[in-house]
């Protein structure tokens, strides 16, 4: 049989691998956006519940600021739940299985959920408190978890897509949240418990549907050393019979051993001292910040003001930003097919350039904004610029180019790091920004611009190209911290860039 027949019959996208991408999609990445995006607003229905709770039950009455604390502190647990439940992700995930790991996030954050139905009812703030810290915890665990559990699902070819269904999923999720968070939905005095629950539901769905999913062959076979069933599972996923399978199960066993040689168990400590390993643990953690640090959040915390600065009006300006929104969501639709299609290093260089480019260009214009009549425009050209910018490369490669970096052994505790440093981000962000607003105002974005930049020379000199090669050619490329040479820009990589170029005009 040759080789053309041999990929015609090699189903892609097989009835598991379509059922494992829709439905942790729903049920783990979507709900981990819907509560970074539901607090925006309801946040005051949700302050005067908490004055009128505090008053009721302790008989204190809280000031002005001892309340904007405290809904501070409410916002802020679930990025610090983020972080804790990321870092836990990885013995998780080699303890008891990718699959299982996904469900037990599921089960947190309905248990999260049903504390946020009945903190109304029951009148406690506390309630509120640590339900968000089970919504942070099981978020940190998806994020950690189901990029590794979906590229280890797939066929090479499909990595990249499936890698970018997390990232899909989040942006999904943020702009439900934000739909179903405004007042005429359920963003208001009587609906704001439901409002801030809704996720448990598609939570609760997935939970009964994530069980008869495959589990990760490569997990089954390189971590739990179980090769039959992880045979069975790999059968069942790629849906064919197993002497079609003989060079991926080569791999498994390539992987195997080349993890034996390592030695024994890995774990987060030992990620960090491994020397060979410093280099990409580097890439990842600043990829993963650097999302954030790009100042995503602030730019749609801004847009709404940006969009009525450009004339429109309060609520065109809200439907204006959702529409920035979606336009997200399509770009997230859109990169499933583009990692297929793109080489990472260019996708991500170039994205990595337009985004400072845009981030330069508002805060130029927010500043300049009322000096000329046509600086709004501008502004909403930026904004615009920017989301599609980030959507190409910076928005879905940081969640899963970890899995490529790293070998099946010290993966788990590498993305687990990585995510760490994502949610690390997003809450320096959320710290700082409103004190950077007040006191710099729309020059804060050349502070987010600086951190681009910085990764775009980080990534240009040291990213080795991840698309397509195998985890253990790459960690031999990387291994030499930053004396790894070879990764220095060569003329190849010029002529790959001006051909990714060249695709998008
Ligand atoms: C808290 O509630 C009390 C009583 O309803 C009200 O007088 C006070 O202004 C509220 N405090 C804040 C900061 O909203």
């Amino acid at each position: 049989m040759n080789n053309i027949d041999s990929a015609a019959q090699y189903p892609r996208w097989t009835k598991f691998l379509v059922l494992a991408g829709i439905v942790t999609v729903i049920g783990c990445s979507t709900p981990v956006g819907y509560n970074i995006g539901v607090v925006n607003t309801p946040g005051y229905v949700i302050k005067r519940f908490c004055n009128e709770s505090v008053l009721a039950r302790f008989n204190v009455e809280l000031t002005e600021g001892r309340l904007d604390f405290l809904w501070s502190f409410i916002v802020a647990i679930f990025l610090v739940g983020g972080a804790v439940g990321s870092l836990s992700g990885s013995v998780t995930a080699d303890k008891i299985g990718r699959r299982s790991g996904l469900i037990v996030s599921s089960i947190l954050g309905i248990a999260g959920a049903l504390l946020f139905v009945t903190s109304k009812p029951a009148n406690s703030v506390e309630m509120l408190v640590i339900g968000r810290i089970f919504v942070g915890l099981s978020s940190g665990l998806i994020t950690t978890i189901m990029p590794m559990y979906l590229m280890e699902l797939s066929p090479p070819d499909l990595k990249g897509a499936s890698g970018a269904l997390c990232p899909l999923g989040v942006t999904t999720g943020v702009l439900l949240g934000q739909i179903l968070s405004t007042k005429a939905i359920l963003g208001n005095e009587s609906y704001w418990h439901y409002c801030l629950a809704f996720f448990g539901l598609l939570q609760m769905v997935c939970a009964f549907v994530i069980p008869f999913l495959p589990e990760s062959p490569k997990y089954l076979f390189v971590i739990r050393d179980q090769p039959q069933l992880s045979l069975k599972e790999l059968q069942r996923v790629r849906n064919i019979d197993e002497d079609m399978l003989i060079q991926e199960i080569e791999e498994l066993k390539k992987e195997k051993q080349h993890n034996l040689e390592k030695g024994e168990d890995w774990n987060i400590a030992k990620v960090i001292r491994s020397e060979s390993l410093l280099l990409p643990l580097l890439l990842i953690c600043s990829l993963q910040a650097g999302q954030q640090l790009s100042g995503v959040n602030a730019v749609f915390y801004y847009s709404t003001d940006i969009f009525k600065g450009a004339g429109l009006s309060a609520s065109s300006s809200e439907l204006a930003t959702i529409g920035a929104g979606c336009c997200n969501i399509f770009m997230a639709i859109l990169s499933v097919q583009t990692m297929s299609w793109f080489k990472r290093r260019a996708v991500l260089q170039i994205s990595l350039l337009s985004s400072t480019f845009f981030l330069v260009l508002l805060g130029l214009s927010i500043s300049y904004m009322d000096y000329y009549s046509w600086m709004p425009y501008l502004c909403v050209a930026g904004v615009l610029g920017y989301v599609l910018s980030y959507g190409l490369g910076l928005g879905p490669i940081p969640y899963f180019v970890g899995s490529e970096l790293f070998e099946v052994g010290p993966r788990s505790s590498a993305m687990a790091l990585g995510s760490m440093a994502n949610w690390g981000g997003n809450f320096l962000v959320g710290l700082t920004f409103p004190t950077l607003k007040t006191a710099i105002g729309a020059t804060s974005f050349f502070i987010f611009a600086a951190f681009v930049i910085a990764l775009f020379v980080f990534v240009r000199i040291y990213l080795p190209e991840t698309k397509g090669v195998e985890a253990a050619a790459i960690s031999k490329l990387v291994e030499n911290g930053f004396k790894s040479k070879s990764l220095r820009p060569q003329l190849v990589d010029r002529v790959e860039m001006s051909g990714a170029i060249e695709k998008f005009s």
